[in-house]
């Protein structure tokens, strides 16, 4: 019996080496090991040893499964360590998509990429301007007079003090001031005359000391519109705003022009606009921005003969459009930079 064993434990540790992976390894379990296994075949045969024989054979099979369970256990342990520490790269694996969080455009962004390619459309070419700005071209050349109460020092962001200079700085409070520039480089560009027409949008930052609430910003956005040609009338202007208004709010959007006064413009509106803000709130008009026909004053300030020219301007605020368009009940949500909103719109 004591070589039985022995044969059985040189027979088991032998077949062990030949186990390289987990179903092999569970085989020899059960071959050697297991309930219907080659020890347990011997603990049935020592069932039936004489008496005496009983300790030694049984000692020297408790040392014998000992020996034989340690193996296994040391043998698994070191294929599982082997497999675990295998290639890092599996070639034949199908290639990983990974996505990366990315970006976007902020909505106020995306709407002026949109409002520039409605005008782009219509044959408006893009201007721009600086923010920091003399404030003859946010005031004097727009036809706005040293006592006009628009350039009350509390009601803009002046850099210079106007007390104390001739030409005071000042963050600009409108993108008018792009329609002087313009003007003023067609006319340079002309020799010191209009050549010809010139049809601009001009979207830019605009800052004024407002207090800030739903509908307010000491900083937003306007996108300015300037159409200079000869024989342009009122017509136009109301024309070119309605295709404007059905191409970017699609063609049941209301509009109307409310008459009103701006020093740039003779005669000039309000261009309004028939909007549900909010879900389950009645439509109401908002005030989308001002237009009229330029001013001959103004045209006289940049160089340009108004008895040969007429045109028209408008000037609408960004943040407005975008509100009524994509439904913003609250204008700082458009700079609170919230990932939550930004994400939704
Ligand atoms: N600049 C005006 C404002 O900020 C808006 C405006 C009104 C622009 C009439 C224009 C215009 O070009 O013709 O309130």
């Amino acid at each position: 019996m004591i070589e039985r064993l022995e044969a059985l434990r040189a027979e088991g540790i032998e077949a062990l080496t030949g186990a390289h992976d987990a179903d092999a390894l569970e085989a020899w379990r059960l071959r050697f090991l297991g309930p219907k296994g080659k020890l347990k075949d011997a603990m049935t045969a020592f069932a039936g040893l004489p008496k005496d024989q009983k300790a030694a054979v049984g000692q020297r099979m408790n040392e014998v499964r000992a020996a034989l369970e340690g193996a296994f256990s040391e043998k698994k342990a070191s294929s599982e360590g082997a497999a675990s520490a295998g290639p890092v790269h599996d070639v034949s694996e199908p290639g990983l998509v990974r996505s990366e969080a990315v970006g976007r455009k902020h909505i106020i962004t995306r709407v002026r990429d949109e409002l520039v390619d409605v005008f782009a459309r219509m044959g408006f070419d893009v201007a721009e301007g600086p923010e920091l700005e003399s404030d003859e071209n946010n005031f004097v050349k727009l036809n706005i007079p040293a006592d006009h109460p628009a350039r009350d020092p509390a009601d803009n962001f002046y850099v210079d003090d106007p007390r104390g200079t001739d030409r005071p700085r000042m963050l600009r409070s409108q993108t008018s001031t792009v329609q002087v520039r313009v003007m003023e480089a067609a006319v340079r560009a002309g020799g010191g005359r209009l050549a010809g027409p010139v049809r601009v949008v001009a979207p830019g930052r605009v800052y004024r000391p407002d207090t800030v609430d739903a509908t307010h910003s000491f900083m937003f956005h306007q996108i300015e519109g300037l159409f200079v040609d000869r024989g342009v009338s009122v017509a136009d202007l109301k024309s070119t705003l309605a295709s404007f208004a059905h191409a970017y709010f699609g063609p049941a959007a209301q509009v109307r022009l409310r008459p009103s006064f701006f020093p740039f413009t003779e005669p000039s509106a309000e261009f309004d606009m028939k909007i549900r803000l909010r879900e389950g709130q009645p439509e109401r008009w908002i005030e989308l921005g001002g237009c009229g026909m330029v001013d001959p004053a103004v045209f006289e300030a940049c160089g340009i003969d108004p008895e040969e020219w007429t045109g028209f301007a408008f000037g609408f605020g960004i943040e407005r459009l975008a509100m009524g368009k994509y439904g913003i009940p609250d204008i700082r949500m458009l700079f609170e930079n919230d990932l939550r909103f930004l994400s939704q719109v």
